[in-house]
């Protein structure tokens, strides 16, 4: 069911100061900066391996991304696991009663179709489901 670790996510404050320290620490680039809107976010993605490392800050105060740094501060936030097809995962996942985020996959950065699974009954781990659009350009 799982093609492997498309990112980790890191909630931060501040995008800028994040991104300046995994250049001169880890020496990773970014390849992708955007803001998704349905998230309440803006997302960087530095690319690592055939994974990559996605930092993560709020753009909006309601946004659930700035009630997690209230409340536990900068840090691990969720881990994506790519699928092929995020529909069907969501349909085994409902059938073995595991508690979702989202009922339907939404559009997350870069165009892939994405939903998030709930740390309640996953071991507290905040999982997301991404089927990559396959289009380089988005
Ligand atoms: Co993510």
């Amino acid at each position: 069911m799982l093609e492997g670790i498309e990112h980790v996510a890191l909630a931060v404050s501040d995008l800028d100061v994040a991104i300046r320290h995994h250049r001169e620490v880890w020496g990773l680039e970014v390849a992708r900066r955007e803001r998704v809107e349905d998230q309440g976010i803006e997302e960087a993605t530095l690319p690592l391996g055939a994974a990559a490392l996605q930092l993560i800050a709020p753009t909006s105060p309601a946004s659930t991304v700035a009630r997690f740094l209230e409340r536990r501060g900068e840090g691990l936030h969720h881990v994506a696991y790519e699928v092929a097809d995020v529909r069907a995962a969501l349909e085994r996942l409902r059938a073995l009663g595991v508690a979702l985020v989202d009922e339907e996959p939404r559009r997350g950065g870069g165009g892939d179709l994405v939903a998030f699974v709930h740390p309640r009954g996953n071991h507290g781990l905040l999982v997301e489901l991404v089927q990559r659009s396959g289009d380089p350009s988005a």
